[in-house]
């Protein structure tokens, strides 16, 4: 099933450094399948033009194609109403977006919590935005990669949390977190829950109707679109409510020199011309996925992941970092006494590609004890040869170093 799905993938088939490439830095960005590539070239050599501007054809054809593409986008994470989705630039866009268009509208006095597992994108965000609504700024704890729940509701109880901001995985241990629960302790305690699905949308998927989540963000560049392209996916209530950071055409209903009254959503939130080849790169992707047995795809994944762990920890001076209970589409370690960049580099001039560094998550790898670490990232078009081959050059890595 794998090769099925392998040979969509042109730069699959790459050679680095004279070596077949093996890419396993996927949390980073994924790969994208010829379809969607066909798909950009096809728009581009015939469909190119603004929308929601014209009445001309192409404009008619690009502006269907945007909100055919919505309501995909919306069927997918289960959204009840297309207008829900929010197309921005990526989750820290999306995530911006939540975190300023609310913060001003907080009461005084009110608390957001984040964790330290979060990327930084759905850290500073918040930690900006209350410093500057003189908010208070919490962080909830995590223990060896597995979120502090009796933490949580420690927090909940004793501050006037009106925020949770939580990510669905962490992009730097793997961890995947207990959404419907975080989502009902946050309710209990009358605040809202925001999801950083930008590694989860691809590996786990979601149903923020089913988890009641209120706003969920992601990438279209972790799901096999292209760069440049997100989501920010609010309940309608709540996106209603969101003030807009940003201003100008497309999204206003009467400006005169006196006022400028706002139009409706989904349009109120994306000033300017969209990211429009990457919201048709976005359907594609999703198209794509849907229509290769996505189910399938996933359980691959865990299967390989589960191989990956176990394989990465025979490998000798191999410490993996982090145990939570459910890993999802990643996993971080350390070689023992060599830094972390030094194996990515290496391990690159093999033809493995993979992330070293703090992966923009500070506070995660802090709470693990280290300062950086090494990520091999999978997505269901590797195979279990890819996780040999980083075995065996973290096997010859070890050997030169005793
Ligand atoms: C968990 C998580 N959140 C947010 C982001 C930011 O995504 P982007 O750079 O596409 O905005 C990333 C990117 O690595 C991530 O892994």
């Amino acid at each position: 099933m794998t090769g099925e799905w392998r040979k969509d993938f042109p730069i699959l088939s790459s050679k680095v450094y004279g070596h077949d490439l093996v890419y396993l830095d996927s949390a980073a960005t994924s790969q994208m399948p010829r379809q969607v590539i066909e798909r950009l070239t096809a728009y581009y050599e015939g469909e190119h033009a603004n929308i929601h501007r014209g009445i001309h054809h192409l404009s008619e054809e690009a502006t269907g194609a945007v909100e055919r593409a919505r309501a995909r986008v919306a069927a997918f994470v289960g959204a009840e109403h297309a207008d829900e989705v929010v197309f921005t630039s990526g989750a820290t866009d999306s995530l911006n977006m939540a975190a300023f268009g609310m913060a001003g509208s907080l009461p005084a006095g009110s608390a957001v919590v984040v964790t330290d597992l979060e990327h930084h994108s759905n850290f500073v965000p918040w930690q900006q935005a209350c410093e500057r609504e003189g908010l208070e700024f919490l962080v909830c704890p995590s223990s060896d990669g597995e979120l502090d729940l009796d933490a949580l509701e420690g927090l909940l109880r004793a501050h006037e949390v009106r925020v949770v901001a939580v990510t669905q995985v962490s992009n730097a241990v793997g961890t995947l977190t207990p959404l419907e629960r975080i989502a009902g302790m946050a309710h209990d305690h009358g605040a809202v829950v925001v999801v950083d699905g930008a590694q989860g949308i691809l590996h786990e998927g979601v149903d923020v109707t089913a988890a009641d989540v209120d706003f969920y963000a992601f990438s279209g560049h972790k799901m096999c679109a292209p760069t440049g392209i997100g989501v920010l996916y609010g309940k309608r209530r709540l996106l209603e409510r969101l003030r807009p950071a940003r201003f100008g055409g497309g999204m206003v209903d009467v400006v005169t020199p006196r006022e400028t009254t706002l139009g409706t959503l989904p349009l109120r939130l994306e000033a300017g011309t969209p990211n429009i080849a990457g919201i048709i790169g976005l359907d594609a992707a999703i198209e794509y996925l849907e229509g290769h047995d996505l189910g399938a795809m996933r359980r691959h994944e865990r299967e390989l992941l589960a191989y990956a762990t176990e394989r990465l920890s025979s490998v000798e001076g191999v410490e993996i970092l982090g145990h939570p209970r459910r890993r999802c589409g990643l996993v971080s370690f350390n070689l023992a006494g060599m830094h972390a960049f030094d194996v990515a580099f290496m391990l690159d001039k093999l033809g493995v590609a993979v992330r070293s560094g703090h992966h923009c998550a500070q506070p995660a790898l802090r709470s693990l004890g280290v300062e950086s670490s090494v990520r091999a990232s999978i997505a269901f078009y590797n195979q279990r040869d890819d996780i040999d081959r980083l075995c065996q050059g973290l096997e010859r890595l070890g050997a030169l170093r005793r």
